[in-house]
């Protein structure tokens, strides 16, 4: 039995963007409004200074705004921090959780990013809980085993009603270019999908598992035609409203 998964398409901006950056989600608007009307729901995770001027361009075309992290408080003393309450004060109505560049960064654990997913689900966001392999665990076979351990530690226990998304990212493919083949893009998300359905039963059947790393308008239609691949989270092609648009034009 197939369940049936309205994709999402969702920008990671990254340390990019100032208000100049907006002109670029307004021509997205514009190409969303005169084109074919998208078959995937569409997510922009821009820098937080940027949010709430960002929603007020892109909520009338549909388009969802995110943060790109949170705190597991919702308040609190924690200089330089953001809470998940915030975000959504702001207008974010999903935020990611657990990037690599995070993890690997700075230091955040699965519980750490449990936590997060906790916060931002209590605040009323959907979060996007990312796990991925690198390139030495991948080499040493490790691959799976990691992701797997990744997911049983970081999504939480209970999934509330908005639900949760999952994006595997392999870490060497984030903005390098090169990305997995079909075939191994087919068993990590085969494999999540497995695990997610144990766990959580229909609610896991129905989870997006996004994929993420070097997704372009070159490859999006192959990657997002892979089975259990429910859409893709995109750093550097989403900056440019024509890049990111073909990329949603590929579901
Ligand atoms: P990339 O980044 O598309 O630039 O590889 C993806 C991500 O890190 O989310």
């Amino acid at each position: 039995m197939t369940t049936q998964i309205t994709p999402l398409i969702a920008g990671n901006w990254k340390m990019n963007g100032i208000s100049a950056s907006l002109g670029e989600v307004r021509r997205l608007a514009e190409m969303l409004a005169t084109g074919e009307a998208p078959r995937c729901t569409i997510a922009i995770c821009p820098p937080a200074t940027l949010l709430s001027q960002l929603n007020a361009i892109a909520a009338p075309s549909g388009i969802v705004i995110g943060g790109q992290d949170c705190h597991p408080m919702p308040s609190g003393a924690h200089t330089g921090d953001i809470s998940a309450h915030m975000l959504a004060d702001a207008g974010a109505q999903c935020v990611i959780v657990g990037h690599s560049e995070r993890r690997a960064r700075y230091g955040e654990t699965d519980d750490l990013v449990r936590g997060k997913a906790v916060a931002a689900m209590t605040a009323g966001l959907i979060p996007i809980i990312c796990v991925g392999e690198t390139e030495a665990e991948r080499q040493s076979g490790r691959a799976e085993e990691v992701v797997s351990s990744q997911l049983a530690n970081s999504v939480p226990e209970q999934i509330g009603q908005l639900g949760i998304v999952v994006a595997y990212e392999p870490v060497w493919a984030i903005g390098t270019g090169v990305t997995p083949t079909s075939d191994d893009i087919a068993q990590m998300h085969g494999t999540i999908r497995r695990l997610l359905t144990e766990r959580y039963g229909e609610t896991g059947a129905r989870t997006r598992i996004l994929y993420g790393g070097s997704m372009k308008p070159a490859n999006a239609r192959e990657i997002l035609a892979i089975e259990n691949v429910n859409g893709g989270l995109i750093g550097g092609a989403s900056l440019l409203a024509n890049d990111f648009h073909a990329i949603i034009s590929a579901v």
